[in-house]
């Protein structure tokens, strides 16, 4: 849908109004062939503008853009407000929408491969993770550095072919909380304990705080991407909707 020389705009579901009490999440599959540049920065302001030109490959210049993009639209539908009028902050490279609108929204971005996710709540805080699938060599090293011992010992036990999917599925699940806690890899993954059986909500807790997370596959796609969400325990019931977001030429 997107060619070069497009402009595009995202065209966001109606139904994103109805569901006050629990999560929105909103997946953006751009197209190979998309090259955003001066022409879509329309859709973004001065400073984001800037972030996006000091990007040097074009792939993560397209994540950054579609990402802001689609939270502007997105946020301006929840505030009734114009996109490129909306104040967001920035701490420690998370964006959140200026105290002077209140915590009225909550939300976090993530972004792989040519999928960006973004999850939005009115009322709570939470964090987000996609990852697509790519086998490395040393995966087995990275998961030392970032399992607890007891995960890792449970995933080593399992056969080569099934390590990758568990290790995704323990990725996100870890990225959403530390997303979700803003800092990140600051607090060093393996310091969280969030287990890999293929439970579509599991728990976990860090320094007395307690997490639920959702977790989830999009598995039409090739490679697949698993894609977790965290948010504080005793929410579990609230319901949450996966929109599939496209573009749409202007
Ligand atoms: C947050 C972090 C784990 C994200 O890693 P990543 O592999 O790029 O993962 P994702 O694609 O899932 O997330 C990126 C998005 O998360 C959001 N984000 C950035 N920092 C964040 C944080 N500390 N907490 C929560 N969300 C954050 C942003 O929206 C970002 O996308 P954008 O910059 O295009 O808007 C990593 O960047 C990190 O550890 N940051 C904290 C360290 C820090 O202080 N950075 C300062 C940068 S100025």
């Amino acid at each position: 849908m997107c060619s070069e020389s497009d402009t595009w705009d995202v065209l966001i579901p109606d139904t994103f109004e109805t569901l006050d009490d629990g999560f929105h999440i909103f997946h953006f599959r751009f197209s190979p062939r998309l090259r955003t540049s001066d022409a879509d920065h329309g859709n973004l302001v001065e400073t984001e503008r800037h972030r996006a030109a000091q990007f040097h490959h074009q792939i993560d210049r397209n994540r950054f853009t579609v990402g802001r993009s689609l939270l502007r639209q997105v946020l301006g539908r929840a505030l009734g407000m114009e996109p490129l009028g909306i104040p967001l902050s920035i701490e420690k490279g998370r964006p959140f929408l200026d105290p002077e609108l209140g915590d009225r929204w909550q939300f976090n971005i993530s972004h792989s491969g040519e999928s960006v996710m973004l999850i939005i709540s009115r009322q709570h805080q939470v964090g987000i993770d996609v990852e697509v699938y790519r086998d490395f060599p040393d995966m087995d090293q990275v998961a030392k550095r970032v399992m607890t011992d007891e995960e890792f010992d449970s995933y080593m036990q399992l056969a080569k072919a099934r390590r990758a999917d568990t290790f995704y599925r323990l990725w996100v699940r870890k990225e959403s909380v530390l997303k979700f806690l803003g800092k990140g890899f600051e607090i060093e993954p393996r310091r969280l304990s969030v287990g890999h059986a293929k439970n579509s909500i599991s728990k976990a807790s860090f320094e007395g705080q307690r997490f639920s997370i959702h977790q989830s596959m999009i598995s039409d796609s090739n490679p697949p991407h698993q894609w977790a969400f965290a948010h504080t325990d005793g929410l579990e019931n609230s319901r949450f909707r996966l929109h599939s977001v496209a573009a749409r030429p202007v």
